[in-house]
C-alpha cells in the first residue's frame, strides 16, 4: 500500500505521515528533506540559488547526514523552496522518491507532489491543509520553542510566500490530486487529525492496521 500525504508548509502533514507510518507499520520518507538536503549542499558549495545548474549539481546527496539539525533551519527551508521550482532539481530527486514508493510492502511519503507526480497510483492520497494564520502560528510557536527571536508577521509573510512559490511554479506545483481526501487541520488537535487520517486510510483501503503488510508499532 502506498500512502501519499501532500500539503503546504506547517499543515501538519509530516506529523500525520509519521503517525500513519507507525500505525500501519510502513516505512516513511519526508520528501521535503531531499530538497532541504540539496539546498544545504548548495549553500555549503557556495553555489548561487538563482542558478538552476548550480542547484542541480547540489543534488548528489551521497554525503548528506539526514539527521543534521541544520536541514530544518528556516534558511535552508527558504533555499529549498526556491530551488524546488527548477525542473532539473525535481528530475534529479525523482528516482530516489519513486524507488522508495515502489518498495515491496508499500510506503508512505509526504511532500507536495507525491500524489500527483511521484506516486499517482497511490492507493491513498491525503491532502492536509490549514489556514495560513494557523500554520504560521504553529511555525511561530515551534521557532520560539527552540529559542529563535522571530516575529509573527514575518513568519506569516514567509508562509504566504512559500505557498505562492509552491503553487505557482510550472514544475510539479502544489495541487490537490483529483482523487485525494482533504484533511483541514485548522481546528483540530494533533491527535484528532491523526485519528481522522487513520479513518480516511481505512475507509479507502477497507483495511485496518493489523491487516497491512508490516507490524504496527
Ligand atoms: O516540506 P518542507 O518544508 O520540508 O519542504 C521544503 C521545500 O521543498 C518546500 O518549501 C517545497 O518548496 C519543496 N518541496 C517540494 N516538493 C516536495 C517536498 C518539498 O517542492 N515533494
Amino acid at each position: 500500500m502506498i500512502i501519499a500525504v501532500d500539503g503546504p508548509a506547517a499543515s501538519g502533514k509530516g506529523t500525520i505521515a509519521r503517525a500513519l507510518a507507525g500505525h500501519f507499520g510502513l516505512p516513511h520518507m519526508d520528501t521535503g528533506l531531499l530538497y532541504r538536503a540539496a539546498a544545504l549542499n548548495l549553500l555549503g558549495m557556495g553555489g548561487d540559488p538563482e542558478s538552476e545548474f548550480a542547484a542541480a549539481r547540489a543534488c548528489d546527496l551521497s554525503q548528506i547526514d539526514f539527521d543534521d539539525p541544520e536541514l530544518r533551519s528556516e534558511t535552508v527551508g527558504g533555499v529549498a523552496s526556491r530551488i524546488s521550482a527548477y525542473p532539473l532539481v525535481r528530475e534529479a530527486l525523482l528516482e530516489r522518491q519513486r524507488r522508495f514508493a515502489g518498495q515491496p510492502g508499500g510506503a508512505i511519503l509526504d511532500g507536495r507532489d507525491v500524489g500527483t507526480v511521484i506516486a499517482p497510483a497511490a492507493e491513498v492520497k491525503l491532502f492536509v491543509t490549514a489556514s495560513p494564520e494557523v500554520r504560521a502560528q504553529r511555525r511561530y510557536a515551534e521557532l520560539r520553542r527552540i529559542g529563535l527571536d522571530v516575529h509573527f508577521p514575518d513568519v506569516l509573510a514567509d508562509i504566504r510566500a512559500r505557498d505562492e512559490r509552491d503553487r505557482s511554479r510550472a514544475a510539479a506545483p502544489l495541487q490537490v490530486a483529483e482523487d485525494a481526501d482533504l484533511l483541514d487541520t485548522s481546528d483540530m488537535t494533533i491527535s484528532a487529525a491523526v485519528q481522522r487520517a487513520i479513518a480516511l486510510v481505512e475507509a479507502r483501503t477497507g483495511q485496518s492496521a493489523q491487516e497491512t503488510a508490516g507490524p504496527a508499532s
